[in-house]
């Protein structure tokens, strides 16, 4: 891995990661659910708070390639609609924990309306947590970011049964990246790093993970970030009306700051897959 990056990792930061989403979840859930269903097309939406959408969540589950009744733990469930999902698509047992209150209590009563799958949600942070048996498999949507990936990856490693496989899909650093990028990609979101693709899958290989699959999907991520400032402009009046200005300008000014940088070629988008060895 490059000193150069590696000097800039941060320690973890789980006190301000769960302020952050009960936060993002108090203020910004109903604009999520305005914005997010334009951004990636109506039928690609499904109240995910992460960066791919449904066809994605797709390949990643047919990348983990478990049977039917397979134990699967969901890392930084959030708000329960990716396990969900998954628990109707591909008929895993799942088991989804987060560590911020808010979103993970809106799992709990999202899962009410399907008694059928066989799904729970764990409010804790995954480092504390005593699973009583190891998984078949685990994944992670738009929460690996938050971790230093050596530390998770080591920890996924305990949870796993031998052959056991992960999934995660996260953003990528494709380029040099700046200090002050750094600071606004890293520290401004509580994410201690920002991995390339080769870094995550020397760690993987660190940790005791075989990579089988990565998967660029940068080609979808910057239409998704081209689409998060024009969706924003056209619901201007919208968003305004259940915020305010200054809501609507800050979040406009962010989406406009990714996009930015992604269209400057510096940040991608992967699937990543790997099975314990
Ligand atoms: C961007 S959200 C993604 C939520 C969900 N995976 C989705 O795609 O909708 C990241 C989530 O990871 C959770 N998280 C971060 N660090 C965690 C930890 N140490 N243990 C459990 N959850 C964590 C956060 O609380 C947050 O809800």
């Amino acid at each position: 891995m490059s000193n150069e990056f590696l000097n800039r990792l941060l320690p973890e930061n789980f006190c301000g990661t769960q302020t952050l989403y009960n936060e993002v979840m108090r203020e910004n859930i109903i604009i999520h659910d305005l914005v997010y269903p334009h951004v990636f097309g109506k039928d690609q939406y499904i109240g995910q708070f992460s960066d791919n959408s449904v066809d994605e969540l797709q390949l990643m589950g047919q990348s983990l390639d478990l049977p039917k009744g397979s134990r699967v733990l969901d890392i930084g469930a959030g708000r329960g609609r990716v396990a969900v999902w998954m628990a109707h698509r591909f008929s895993w047992k799942i088991t989804g924990i987060d560590l911020a209150e808010i979103p993970i209590q809106e799992a709990k009563e999202f899962r009410k309306q399907f008694p059928s799958i066989d799904i729970n949600f764990i409010h804790a942070n995954i480092y504390d947590y005593q699973f009583d048996s190891l998984f078949d498999g685990l994944y992670g949507t738009g929460a690996f970011c938050h971790f230093n990936a050596e530390n998770l990856f080591k920890h996924c490693y305990d949870l796993l049964q031998p052959s056991g496989r992960m999934t995660f899909m996260e953003r990528i650093r494709l380029g040099p990246i700046t200090n002050a990028d750094w600071q606004h990609l890293t520290a401004d979101w509580n994410c201690p790093y920002v991995y390339s693709k080769e870094e995550y899958e020397t760690l993987l290989e660190k940790s005791g993970f075989k990579s089988l699959k990565a998967i660029d999907l940068t080609g979808p991520f910057r239409l998704w970030q081209e689409r998060s400032v024009s969706v924003r402009e056209n619901l201007k009046h919208d968003i305004i009306k259940l915020t305010s200005q200054n809501y609507y300008d800050a979040s406009l000014n962010l989406a406009k700051y990714e996009n930015d940088v992604t269209g400057k070629g510096l940040l991608g988008y992967m699937c990543f897959t790997a099975i314990k060895q």
